[in-house]
């Protein structure tokens, strides 16, 4: 038989196959309460502007609350044959309500229903989203302020260049995710406007209040365009690129802290709360939640592409090609929110390791800048000369297999005679951290001001 909401033109049933092709229940579901919402608003509206009566609306306001309850205990049964979630929660309401239910859909269609229902979607995200950023800061703030004194090696290429601090290195990601967190606030301003009232795609000759059903909605306005209202899903990709950038950032730290917590770096303990044992190994600690986080990403990034590929050939205004949005958005939502309750949590139970982070900000010629600029600074040295007998100091102490501060004055000496004894006091690495006090350098005291900066922003 054919379709309940669209079968009058239709002798015959659809292909099992068709059905299958074209239902979305199986994920749209998701959007339940969207969905009801947008209804519930909708309703209202066509009563206020007099298209439909009062009582009318409020039999449809109450039916739906009952339907929304059905889905949220597990008692609502979903149908494929009835394809999504919008004709799933009309037909329901039909059963309970009767007549009145067919008189919902007035002025309205499914293009700008899951439009509307979709953002609303996507808005809850971003919220939920720049919550799971603030909390993730926060743990980083908690870290930055433990050892905002303590020195570690900073690296290029990986290999070791100056001593930076442990505080520093913190919220240099705090500077990253507070980006993030500006970008998905742009998002959801640019995103606040409502499709509904765009109806299929050129608007409706009934006399409805679009502002009015915008602002049930919690959005800023009604969107201005209809051709466009039911067409943009450009909501979606602004929140899919802005959580693809995030996600590649929790994926740099995910990498450091593999790193960090293996036994040849040691600068960080990983609590037993977020680390694995081996089945065969019995000293294991494996980093898999920082792992799978860093895997994870791959998902939100390939959310990005799906999206711009189904988006980018099609003409205005909907094409079923618009209903593949919702399963790579659930995704990338899913993975992005459970890859910042990991890192945060992740972040709060880990423990530097003091000694270790000295120990290595102290290897691998660390505070040869710092040499090179005493030559310039003491004795007048073009600072590309004092690069080059610096290099060469480097080399003997490399020759002698020890480091920097462990040379004797005369081997400092013996390759530039003009060295004094007080070359010793820029070798240490406290000495050459505190040295930096250019502004948003490593100096403990520069980490501390950028602490209370950011400690007033998330108030
Ligand atoms: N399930 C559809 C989607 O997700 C709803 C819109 C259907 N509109 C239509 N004209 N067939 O896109």
């Amino acid at each position: 038989s054919s379709n309940q909401m669209w079968g009058g033109r239709f002798a015959a049933g659809p292909d099992a196959i068709m059905e299958a092709i074209n239902a979305s229940i199986g994920y749209d579901q998701r959007m339940a309460a969207q969905d009801i919402a947008g209804s519930r608003a909708h309703a209202a509206m066509l009563a206020a502007t007099g298209i439909i009566t009062d009582s009318d609306a409020d039999t449809i306001r109450e039916g739906l609350l009952t339907v929304l309850s059905e889905i949220e205990t597990g008692r609502f049964e979903f149908s494929t044959a009835l394809e999504d979630i919008h004709m799933n929660v009309e037909a329901r309401l039909k059963q309970i309500i009767g007549e009145p239910a067919g008189r919902l859909h007035t002025a309205r269609s499914r293009n700008d229903q899951v439009a509307t229902d979709f953002k609303l979607w996507v808005r809850d995200q971003i919220d939920a989203a720049i919550d799971g950023i603030k909390a993730l800061i926060t743990a980083l703030i908690g870290q930055a302020e433990i050892g905002s004194d303590w020195v570690m090696p900073g690296f290029t290429h990986l290999q070791t260049a100056q001593p930076v601090t442990w505080g520093h290195h913190m919220m240099a990601y705090v500077e990253m995710l507070g980006r993030d967190l500006s970008r998905f606030q742009d998002a959801r301003k640019r995103m606040n406007e409502c499709p509904l009232g765009a109806a299929a795609l050129a608007g409706t000759s009934f006399p409805i209040d679009r502002h009015m059903t915008a602002a049930a909605l919690g959005f800023d306005r009604p969107s201005a365009n209809s051709l466009d209202a039911v067409a943009d899903r450009d909501f979606a990709l602004d929140f899919l690129s802005c959580a693809s950038i995030c996600a590649m950032h929790l994926s740099r730290f995910a990498e450091e802290l593999v790193i960090w917590s293996s036994a040849q770096f040691r600068f960080v303990t990983m609590s037993d709360k977020w680390s694995t044992g081996s089945s065969i190994m019995p000293q294991k600690r494996n980093p898999d939640a920082a792992e799978l986080l860093r895997a994870k990403i791959g998902r939100i990034f390939g959310a990005n592409v799906a999206l711009m590929t189904v988006m980018k050939g099609l003409p205005l205004a909907y094409s079923k090609d618009m209903q593949e949005d919702k399963e790579q958005v659930f995704d990338a939502a899913d993975s992005l929110m459970l890859a910042l309750a990991a890192m945060t949590g992740m972040v709060s139970d880990m423990t530097g390791n003091r000694d270790a982070l000295a120990a290595a900000a102290g290897s691998g010629f660390s505070t040869a800048t710092d040499l090179a600029d005493w030559l310039v600074r003491e004795l007048n040295m073009p600072f590309r000369d004092a690069h080059h007998v610096t290099g060469s100091l480097v080399a003997l102490a490399e020759s002698k297999g020890c480091d920097l501060p462990d040379l004797t004055l005369a081997d400092m000496k013996s390759v530039h005679g003009p060295i004094t004894e007080a070359v010793f006091d820029v070798l240490g690495v406290d000495k050459s951290v505190a040295s930096r006090m250019s502004y948003g350098g490593t100096a403990p005291a520069q980490v501390v001001t950028q602490i209370e900066r950011w400690k007033k922003v998330l108030e």
